[in-house]
């Protein structure tokens, strides 16, 4: 019998997570205090962050254990399996073998949890009482609102109005889980007041609902803000994919020629991969590709630079890819895509040249979602359909190239909340959105006059 899926048992689940940062071959650029210019210390996040989630964020210890308590909750969906896409390889009729972690298993549906779980473990341990958060297509947000359940915390999140509006569905999962979701830009905070006054119509952004939620979390001293992506400790956290599949792939005695992610903020991404950029650094002959939205170029056309998280200014100087704090990303329905930054981790990566990034237009990312839902049965979700798009030209080049190859990627999470998009798509009203270079320049104004990394 062909082989169609690798599964571990539960007592076969990573005890520790990968830090890249003891492993990292040149020293990452570190965040700033906007005011002096100079590196931030952990007392500069201890108003946002618990103080262990602040130690995990700048610690460059290789392994850090797992909790006992959260590899509880891991287990109710983890280890999750590493499936062989056998009916997808026959449609793309091409010499190469595609494996996938499917994080969509999680009971919101993608990989978040991953991070969401131990955040608001930390967090209820530190004595925190509420977190806050800002979430763009919802998943982030359903996910935190689970572990906020999990673990006895309030929870609000701020959610990117274009999406809250798209998906409905999302914001009722997380009315199930106890949370409150809040349209982004909102009257609730003095950021989406500003925002609102200068347009009140702006169908919002992740950077816009972060500055949201990092105000409502600081004014409050019971609360603190959570992030779904971008920083170390989410990175970290998301590793336990790339360990499983290493693991995995091991039992069956396959290494992968290519290991790739869609990037929006660089979590999946990073989750399942960093396990293999570990590999790289010490040897190893992988690729290592990022998946992102053409209308959201941050990795293929932004330039690596000091700037801010997010849109009111308030997070540290971050060096990274960026398309500006205040760029507004085009409505497109992968809305967990529409960040103007990336995960510092992330950017160095691309920056030292380990990782190579890719952009996909909306409607090449569905057309790939579609056959792969036609021949795999799950449905993406859009996120996901970057990636997917993305292991299509990689099956497309080894065939042209006469080149055998093992792909692996990370299936980031389901599209049965994000039906519309996919309506939208079949009956062809989805549009293309291609990014003129006089919108970049545009959006690049707000960070010119900033350290330079
Ligand atoms: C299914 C899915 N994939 C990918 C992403 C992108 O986020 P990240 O780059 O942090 O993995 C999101 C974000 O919401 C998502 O929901």
């Amino acid at each position: 019998m062909e082989l169609s899926k690798v599964v571990l048992a539960d007592d076969e689940i990573p005890r520790q997570w990968y830090n890249i940062l003891a492993d990292m071959p040149t020293p990452m650029r570190p965040p700033l205090h906007p005011g002096t210019g100079k590196p931030i210390g952990p007392d500069d996040l201890a108003p946002v962050f618990p103080m262990n989630l602040i130690e995990q964020e700048v610690s460059t210890q290789r392994w850090i254990d797992i909790p006992e308590e959260v590899i509880e909750k891991y287990l109710l969906w983890r280890p999750t399996p590493l499936c062989r896409a056998r009916n997808f390889e026959k449609l793309l009729n091409a010499p190469v073998k595609i494996y996938y972690k499917n994080e969509g298993v999680s009971p919101p549906g993608s990989h978040k949890p991953n991070t969401a779980v131990p955040q608001a473990y930390y967090n209820k341990a530190f004595g925190i009482k509420r977190l806050s958060t800002e979430t763009g297509a919802g998943q982030w947000g359903s996910a935190l609102s689970m572990a906020c359940a999990m673990f006895g915390l309030e929870c609000r999140v701020f959610m990117v109005r274009v999406s809250y509006e798209q998906k409905p569905y999302r914001r009722l999962m997380m009315g199930a889980w106890g949370a409150e979701c809040i349209p982004s830009p909102s009257k609730v905070t003095q950021a989406g007041r500003t925002i609102l006054e200068a347009d009140p119509n702006c169908p919002g952004s992740l950077g816009i609902a972060i500055s949201e939620a990092i105000e409502d979390a600081v004014m409050d001293p019971d609360a603190r803000y959570s992030l779904g992506s971008v920083l170390n400790h989410v990175l970290l956290h998301q590793t336990v994919i790339g360990l499983e599949a290493q693991k995995q792939l091991e039992k069956i005695g396959e290494y992968p020629d290519v290991v790739l992610g869609c990037a929006g903020g660089g979590s999946n991404f990073a989750g399942i991969t960093l396990p293999f950029v570990r590999d790289k650094i010490h040897g190893k002959d992988v690729s290592i590709v990022a998946a992102e939205p053409a209308s959201c170029p941050t990795l293929t056309r932004g330039p690596f630079a000091y700037d801010f998280g997010d849109t009111a200014m308030t997070t540290p100087l971050l060096a990274m890819y960026t398309l500006g704090h205040d760029f507004l990303p085009e409505p497109i329905h992968a809305g967990g895509l529409r960040y103007h930054g990336m995960a510092p981790i992330v950017s160095h990566l691309t920056k030292e040249g380990i990782v190579e990034a890719r952009a996909f237009n909306q409607l090449e990312t569905f057309s790939a979602g579609v056959k792969w839902a036609r021949s795999e049965g799950f449905i993406p979700a859009p996120e996901t359909n970057h990636v997917i798009a993305a292991v299509v030209q990689e099956a497309e080049r080894a065939k042209q190239e006469g080149k055998e190859k093992v792909i692996l990627f990370n299936w980031s999470g389901h599209g049965i909340i994000d039906l519309p998009a996919y309506d939208a798509f079949l009956s062809g009203k989805l549009v293309q959105h291609e990014l003129g270079d006089e919108e970049i320049k545009r959006a690049l104004k707000s960070i010119e006059g900033y350290p330079k990394p």
